[in-house]
């Protein structure tokens, strides 16, 4: 049986009446195949059913819950003073020179299960979740989150404090796609299968989930999820956070209004001298 087709098979079993030694074999391959690239939990795609150009493995993520079931918890402590305890089929990601991933001293974790290309740049703290996918030439900046699943594309700047959600907990079909040159600002959030396409640039402090609409105002539209579709950031969009007027009797008497993230304009070449890259930092 096909690897895919094994996870999907132990998944609907009852975890105690699992053979377990073939179940962990079949968990470390996905494992293996995650840690280098070549399974994904989403993958660009022009086949029918995509969402933005995206196809999702949904098996795999049923593979990385199937490893948090057979897991048990152990001491992984680094000695008396450090402690840490975790699940056994969760341990860090064995990184080497070799790898060429620069990961600054202090604080930072990538799990088990990631691909990180080489020229990945971690700084700390950081954490990068099982399933998470980071594409060449990003940096990873100090506090922030790749969740579990979440596609980050090459030359991607995650600021400090950007946090890019995760599918495991709470449950989400769809995971985070950052793509390619994208600009993502200190301290923001992007959630629930948000998909943010190339070059696009996310200002300091946009929170982005499935249930935020989000407002074009260049092109007068409007980029709301659907039952269909995540919510999509269209390629070179500079998204900021702003608000907007809710027009209820008592919101108005109060002037209550929500906040809403803006595309106010696309990139241009001031948006690239602003989010330029330092060379010499990578
Ligand atoms: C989005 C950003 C890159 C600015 O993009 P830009 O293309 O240079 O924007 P401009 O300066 O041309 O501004 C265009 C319009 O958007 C408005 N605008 C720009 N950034 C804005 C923001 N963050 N919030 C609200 N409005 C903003 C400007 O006021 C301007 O509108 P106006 O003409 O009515 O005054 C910048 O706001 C930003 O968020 N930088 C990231 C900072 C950061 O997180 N650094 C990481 C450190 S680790």
């Amino acid at each position: 049986m096909i690897l895919k087709e094994r996870i999907e098979l132990f998944f609907t079993q009852d975890i105690d009446k699992i053979d377990r030694q073939s179940a962990i074999q079949t968990f470390n391959e996905l494992k293996f195949f995650l840690n280098v690239g070549d399974v994904r939990a989403a993958a660009p795609s022009s086949a029918e059913g995509n969402h933005g150009g995206w196809i999702v493995n949904d098996w795999v993520k049923k593979g990385i819950l199937l490893g948090f079931r057979l897991g048990e918890l152990t001491d992984v402590s680094i000695d008396e003073h450090f402690k840490y305890f975790d699940k056994n089929t969760y341990p860090l990601k064995k990184i080497t020179l070799e790898n060429q991933i620069r990961i600054v001293p202090g604080g930072s974790s990538i799990r088990d299960g990631s691909y990180i290309a080489s020229g990945v740049m971690v700084m700390p703290p950081a954490y990068i979740n099982v399933g998470a996918y980071v594409g060449s030439g990003t940096m990873v900046d100090s506090h922030a989150l790749v969740g579990s699943c979440a596609q980050v594309g090459e030359r991607v700047h995650l600021s400090a404090a950007a946090q890019i959600g995760g599918v495991l907990d709470p449950i989400g079909a769809m995971p985070v796609i950052i793509e390619d040159d994208v600009f993502v600002g200190g301290n923001c959030g992007i959630f629930e299968g948000t998909i943010v396409k190339q070059r696009a640039v996310i200002a300091a402090g946009v929170i982005m989930t499935g249930s935020t609409p989000v407002y074009d105002l260049v092109n007068a539209k409007i980029y709301r999820k659907t039952k269909e579709t995540p919510l999509i950031i269209p390629e070179g969009a500079v998204v900021v956070p702003g608000t907007r007027a809710v027009t209820t009797p008592f919101a108005q008497e109060h002037r209550v209004s929500l906040y809403a993230p803006i595309i106010i304009k696309y990139r241009d070449s001031n948006t690239d001298a602003a989010t330029v890259l330092e060379e010499s930092l990578r």
